[in-house]
């Protein structure tokens, strides 16, 4: 097969970044390694910041996301005995969506649908081939074990930190920066209205909790755990009374209501940057080139802002042989996936407890002044409802 741009990985960053390209007349040709089932129900992140939204509606995707999505002016930020509410809006002017990353993905897996355009689920076997001259090119074994060539003007690597994109080029040519968290997160969906308008966070001396949601029915809830933690010791009775406790009910009348737990799953905590996001003509986008730690709700998001970017540089590539923009991507998405990883870690290392008391006590002082501070609360607000795409 010869295409415009062979894209590997059809999650949020690999069918975006589809879509965008085809709105340019731009064509390509997406390899994914599960199946088209599995990657719809994939249940992980649900928070979509300002330029996501905004991203979304300009270019069609945003009609499900309008209608069933919630929109939130901002969080709670809390520890015992104590409540505040971040006001995003008033802050900075900026707001946040509840929309599941699951949602957002079968919007993206029917627009894809829409266009005719090719994808391939179920592969096996990806690889990458040349991608340090101007046609590469990626084999892989179909879902009926038949051998294919995808040969292209540009490879999109979007395959998440497992896939082999991120590893194609030679090691000498990259670098790696990594953080590891002694902690993980126990992530619950329950068949339960939310206690709560907004997400709380909540510092607590047993671990951090949170109170998330993805409907006026269902309640998304998250623990830390110790890292190694296995699914198992965590019976429904002990994750309810934990998160009743770290989440304070009862404190000032406020009650955290229980209901049937319908998944779970433990969340590893990490941080990663690889630099550069380019090699030759393979473009890394998402996980494949970033991971945070979830609690800056910013994994999904990063992976939407580099798509943004990326698009335009390989329209600019394919259509008119152009490499001005392809030449700058990486650094362009790195100083916003660099801002991302600072704000992801400094959320992460506030709200998580470690085994240092002095620690604890200077949490609970930057928490104090986050929420208490104008200033403390406006950089707060400006990381979290998100920075222009273009930072
Ligand atoms: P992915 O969504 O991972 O998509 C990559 C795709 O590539 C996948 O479909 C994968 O199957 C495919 N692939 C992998 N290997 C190959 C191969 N060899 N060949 C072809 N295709 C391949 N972020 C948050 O902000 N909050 C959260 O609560 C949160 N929870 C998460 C829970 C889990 C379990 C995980 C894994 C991530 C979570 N994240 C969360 C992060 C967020 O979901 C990701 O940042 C986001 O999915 C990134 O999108 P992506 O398209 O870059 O990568
Ligand atoms: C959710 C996940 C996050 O990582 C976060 O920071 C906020 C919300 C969620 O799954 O709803």
């Amino acid at each position: 097969m010869r295409t415009d741009v062979a894209i590997i990985g059809a999650g949020p960053a690999g069918l975006l970044l589809a879509h965008l390209l085809a709105a340019d007349g731009v064509e390509s040709v997406v390899v994914e390694a599960r199946s088209a089932e599995y990657v719809a129900a994939r249940i992980r992140a649900g928070i979509l910041e300002h330029s996501t939204v905004d991203l979304l509606r300009q270019v069609g995707l945003a009609t499900r996301l309008q209608a069933e999505g919630d929109e939130h002016r901002g969080i709670y930020l809390q520890w015992p005995h104590e409540r505040h509410h971040i006001d995003f809006v008033d802050l900075v002017g900026r707001s946040v969506w509840v929309y599941g990353q699951t949602e957002v993905q079968k919007d993206l897996m029917a627009a894809h649908a829409a266009t005719g355009q090719q994808i391939h689920y179920e592969a096996s076997d990806v690889a990458l081939h040349d991608i340090g001259s101007t046609s590469p090119s990626v084999t892989f074994r179909g879902s009926d074990g038949r051998a294919h060539r995808v040969e292209a003007i540009a490879v999109a690597g979007c395959d998440g930190s497992h896939g082999p994109s991120r590893t194609a080029a030679p090691s000498a040519g990259r670098q790696t920066w990594e953080r590891a968290y002694p902690y993980s997160w126990l992530g619950v969906l329950a068949d339960v209205a939310p206690s709560t308008d907004e997400l709380i966070y909540a510092w607590h001396s047993d671990g951090f909790a949170m109170h998330s949601m993805r409907s006026a029915t269902v309640s998304r809830l998250y623990l830390q755990v110790p890292g190694g933690t296995s699914v198992d010791q965590w019976s429904d009775d002990r994750i309810w009374d934990a998160l009743a406790t770290r989440l304070g009910h009862g404190q000032g009348g406020w009650r955290l209501t229980p209901g049937p737990i319908t998944s779970r799953s433990v969340l590893p905590m990490r941080s990663r940057v690889q630099a550069p996001m380019r090699l030759g003509r393979l473009f890394l986008a998402g996980d494949a080139a970033h991971i945070v730690p979830p609690t800056g709700a910013k994994g999904l998001n990063l992976a939407v802002s580099d798509v943004a970017l990326l698009a335009p540089a390989l329209v600019a590539l394919v259509r008119h042989g152009n490499g001005t923009l392809a030449d700058a991507y990486s650094e362009t998405a790195l100083r916003r996936v660099w801002r991302a990883t600072h704000f992801s870690w400094w959320m992460t290392t506030m709200l998580h407890i470690g085994t240092d008391p002095f620690d604890a006590q200077l949490q609970l002082s930057q928490l104090r002044w986050v929420a208490g501070s104008a200033a403390g609360a406006t950089g707060l607000a400006e990381n979290y409802a998100g920075l222009p795409i273009r930072y």
